[in-house]
């Protein structure tokens, strides 16, 4: 069974891109072991500490290490992922540079209609940056950026339950499950 860790780009309590984790991690729990990596308890990136660094980031960098794969499941922010997303990333690309190679699936919700696209295509810059340098599944056919979410999410299971967006979904998981292989 793969095992793969999750970043999620919102600490928001009732976070759409979470449910949209939490829909992922149980619809596909024969096919993956999803992991939550924890990032809102990291600190600031600071050049000076990542040679000896808190204990937080050493837990995260090595649940991500020892992951078969990560997913990414990131709200757009002012056009581009939040900051405590990439600060996460920033951590990931020092030292042990442990995403290098590392297969990734990134995903994203919005009530807007954009569906984080403009976040997604910055995360796919950044995710190919020399420290990154993620192998990620290409885009074609399987970019899961979901519109409209406030239609898509049952609000009292906090689960998606569109199912057409379910099933593209089914779909591009699968790819990945055999990417990562
Ligand atoms: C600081 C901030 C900036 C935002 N910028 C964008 C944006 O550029 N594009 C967009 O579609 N939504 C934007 N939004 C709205 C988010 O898509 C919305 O709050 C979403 O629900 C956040 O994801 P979450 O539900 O997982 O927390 C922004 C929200 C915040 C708080």
């Amino acid at each position: 069974m793969l095992k793969i860790a999750v970043l999620i780009g919102s600490l928001r309590q009732g976070s759409y891109n979470m449910q949209l984790a939490n829909t992922m991690k149980e619809r596909y729990i024969n096919k993956w072991d999803l992991e939550f990596a924890d990032i809102r308890s990291l600190p600031f990136f600071d050049q000076d500490i990542e040679l000896n660094p808190p204990h937080t980031v050493r837990a995260f960098m090595d649940k991500v290490a020892s992951a078969d794969g990560v997913l990414i499941i990131t709200p757009e922010y002012n056009w581009s992922v939040p900051g405590v997303l990439k600060n996460a990333i920033d951590w990931l690309s020092r030292v042990d540079k442990v995403l290098i190679g590392k297969p990734v699936l990134t995903a994203g919700v919005s009530p807007g209609m954009m569906g984080t696209i403009r976040a997604q295509m910055h995360l796919r810059e950044i995710l190919a940056s020399p420290g990154i340098q993620a192998k990620l599944l290409p885009p074609a056919g399987n970019e899961i950026y979901i519109s409209s979410a406030a239609l898509k999410f049952d609000e009292t299971t906090n689960r998606l339950v569109d199912e057409s967006t379910l099933r593209f979904i089914d779909r591009v998981v699968d790819r990945f499950v055999e990417f990562a292989h």
